[in-house]
């Protein structure tokens, strides 16, 4: 780390001291911020090329790393999750990244904390309803590196669309005067989405994977033609999973609202909709999604 600390113009903090006395932000307009738990790939690296953009001459582009504890379940991977951090700051760098933020767990949660934010709609369903507490991590962390850091904007991967609506819904909530912005999920050539989960794949799993998205795609093709019942948009992806990927368990599979996130039911699906999957294949649960209407 000390060698790269000399590398371009990127500026790399891993205390809350050394953030709170050397950073100073006063004539940086616009400030963006990439949140990531590290592990980077070519979608993070696709958010901070947006965050670049967006910076223009006189802006500054922040991404923290930090792998944030209280998001994870007691027997989630939180120990196993990859860490690596050189590559990261190269892709960092290389990305026109002003200053790398990775604070200690220590820095972020100085004593077992008793004060968390809730949100207490959006967050139910979905990832919510099998990751119970997962979304109180995720707003308390953001919302304290976003008190941090103190962007004009903020960049989160649509690949996780339940996280990126439950954020706006906090943003909008607390009034922050901060712009969410979504990026694209990026993925492989055939197809399946790129996250940092995919390295614990065996070989066979991987191949099988990409049947989320042939699944999804299906589904969409279905209700581009017309097709508004969610069972049947459902079973669709279940159809090209079951065919695709024999060793799949699905976690969750719904078509909500894109919005709300309620799932549709008897009185059918919308014009706008999201179908959100959650699948295992082995222990690993991969997340994706597909938006359905123009
Ligand atoms: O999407 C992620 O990597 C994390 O959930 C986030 C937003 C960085 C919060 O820890």
């Amino acid at each position: 780390v000390a060698a790269l600390r000399h590398m371009a113009m990127t500026q790399i903090v891993t205390s809350l001291d050394e953030f709170r006395e050397t950073v100073r932000f006063d004539r940086s307009d616009p400030r963006i911020l990439v949140p990531t738990m590290g592990a980077l790939h070519d979608g993070h690296a696709s958010l901070l090329k947006r965050g670049n953009e967006l910076k223009g001459k006189s802006g500054f582009l922040i991404a923290t790393i930090f792998v944030n504890p209280t998001q994870f379940g007691p027997s989630e991977d939180f120990d196993s999750y990859p860490r690596t951090f050189e590559e990261d700051l190269k892709i960092c760098s290389d990305h026109g990244v002003d200053l790398v933020f990775a604070p200690s767990t220590e820095d972020m949660y100085p004593g077992e904390p008793s004060t968390s934010v809730h949100e207490s709609s959006l967050s139910l369903g979905l990832c919510g309803g099998s990751r119970p507490g997962h979304f109180d991590g995720v707003c308390t962390i953001v919302l304290k590196l976003l008190m941090l850091t103190t962007p004009h904007i903020a960049i989160f991967g649509k690949k996780d669309y339940q996280q990126l609506a439950v954020i706006r819904r906090m943003v909008r909530d607390l009034n922050l005067p901060i712009d969410i912005q979504g990026g694209e999920t990026v993925r492989e050539k055939d197809g399946l989405a790129l996250s940092s989960r995919n390295a614990y794949l065996s070989e066979s799993l991987r191949e099988q994977a990409p049947a989320i998205r042939r699944g999804l795609l299906e589904a969409q093709k279905l209700h581009a033609e017309g097709e508004r019942d969610a069972t049947t948009l459902r079973a669709a992806v279940r159809h090209l999973l079951a065919d695709g990927a024999p060793d799949n368990r699905i976690d969750y599979l719904e078509v909500v609202d894109p919005d709300s996130l309620e799932p549709f039911g008897e009185t059918g699906v919308g014009e706008q909709a999201v179908i959100a999957a959650a699948v295992f294949f082995g222990k690993t649960r991969l997340i994706d999604n597909i938006e359905l209407g123009g």
